[in-house]
């Protein structure tokens, strides 16, 4: 089989590595630069990524990103009869636009916070009562969510959102969502789906503000691990029945059966999972922990998804835990300075081993490795219990170095309290 990887980053990179060890996978294209990606990887002729990928003989598109997905990548692919793993740009709109994904979940009855959708400043202002959670329309890279505490800043967030217009995207005009404040621990729940049926990949925890103890700003992620134990067997029953069975048919009755992964962010709270958001993809990083804990042949259950033919079983899962701490520049989630060279990389072990160092913003710059992104590394490790699995993350991350290289130090503390 010849896969297509879309998207560069450290989601793709394990993607991409995980499609490596595939017994059924023959040739690996991607559409981006990456050196972290297998030595295998091809670059495909650059162009119209659809077209390029059936004039390439490609048997798989596999879709990273939710960008190209919710401008229709996948919807070209099926045009052009290339079997896609993604969803179609109306499926997509779960994460692409918050207020469908929260109109939908109502349709459907799914345990979501309280909301309301408001077309302009004046109106949202006037909706503000106390402590909320504010959100921008619209794809805005994790960056449109605003926690509030009480109203003042609220109605910052407000002015934030209309002002910078973070709801604007071409699609969905500016408006804001405003939700109800939930209260409790977080979890990703993942599932492939192949329009029909689905199977639940082991729970993830993200780690998303950038400072240890969940402070400072929210990022794109600055760690992740799985299985989280927060993700009881009765909680993933719920979520299965409450929340993914109902997306997948709600989404099927509306003749955009859902193709893909429907990534479930979930607050566990006293009444119950409540779903934050969607998103169409995997989460970065929490695909490095969950692929390096997946014991199956990545590119053959993407490709029955990606058919319709989705076997609905238990997935196999390497015993133990899988956790993956990213190390970023100085200065992210604001600027910083790209171009720092790199040290401690192990090409020859960095993607076969079980301690695996996946590339995210990183690039080539003649022999060397330099940072080219503020998620510059994944480093993601398996280990019999999360302890284990940890310590040999932070014990790989203390050999790689670059100028102003900064990393959380308590990624996976919630599962350690616990314990
Ligand atoms: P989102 O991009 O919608 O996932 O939001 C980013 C983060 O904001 C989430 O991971 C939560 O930590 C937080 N968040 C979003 N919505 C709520 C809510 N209704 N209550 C509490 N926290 C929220
Ligand atoms: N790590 C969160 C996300 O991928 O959306």
């Amino acid at each position: 089989m010849q896969v297509l990887v879309v998207g560069g980053g450290g989601r793709e990179a394990a993607l991409a590595w995980k499609l490596s060890k595939s017994p059924s996978v023959s040739g690996i294209w991607v559409t981006h630069e990456n050196p972290g990606f297998p030595a295998k990887a091809r670059k495909l002729p650059e162009g119209e990524v659809a077209y390029q990928a059936d004039q390439a003989g490609v048997d798989l598109v596999v879709v990273g990103p939710e960008a190209p997905l919710a401008e229709g990548l996948a919807d070209r692919c099926r045009e052009l009869g290339v079997p896609v793993f993604g969803p179609v740009a109306q499926a997509a709109q779960l994460e692409s636009s918050k207020a469908f994904a929260k109109d939908f979940m109502a349709e459907h009855g799914i345990p979501t916070a309280a909301y309301g959708v408001y077309e302009s400043a004046e109106a949202a202002h006037a909706a503000i009562t106390g402590p909320c959670v504010v959100k921008a329309d619209g794809l805005a890279a994790g960056k449109g969510v605003f926690v509030c505490t009480d109203a003042e800043q609220a109605h910052a967030a407000i002015d934030t959102v209309f002002e910078k217009g973070l709801g604007a995207t071409a699609s969905v005009g500016a408006s804001a969502v405003i939700e109800e404040l939930l209260v409790g621990e977080e979890v990703s729940v993942l599932a492939l789906c192949d329009g029909q049926r689905f199977v639940l990949l082991p729970a993830a925890q993200d780690h998303k503000r950038r400072f240890d103890g969940d402070e400072g700003p929210n990022t794109g992620g600055m760690g992740a691990y799985a299985p989280a134990p927060v993700a009881t067997p009765e909680l993933l029953q719920q979520v299965r029945e409450q929340v993914i069975a109902p997306v997948v048919a709600g989404m099927r009755a509306k003749g955009t059966p859902f193709v893909g992964v429907l990534y479930a962010g979930v607050m566990v709270t006293e009444q119950g999972p409540k779903v934050l958001e969607f998103n169409v993809r995997f989460g970065d990083p929490e695909c490095q922990p969950i692929l390096q804990l997946l014991d199956e042949d990545l590119a053959q259950l993407l490709l029955s998804c990606a058919l319709g033919g989705l076997v609905v079983r238990d997935l196999k899962q390497h015993p133990g835990v899988a956790c993956c701490v990213v190390m970023v520049s100085g200065g992210y989630p604001g600027s910083y300075p790209k171009g720092l060279e790199i040290a401690g990389l192990d090409p020859e072990r960095d993607l076969d081993s079980e301690t695996l160092v996946f590339q995210a913003g990183t690039s080539r710059k003649g022999a060397v490795t330099v940072t080219q992104g503020g998620r510059v590394l994944g480093i993601s490790a398996r280990g019999a219990d999360i302890a284990q699995a940890r310590a040999r993350a932070y014990e790989r991350v203390a050999e790689i170095s670059f100028e102003g290289a900064d990393w959380r130090q308590d990624i996976a503390f919630r599962a350690l309290n616990r314990n």
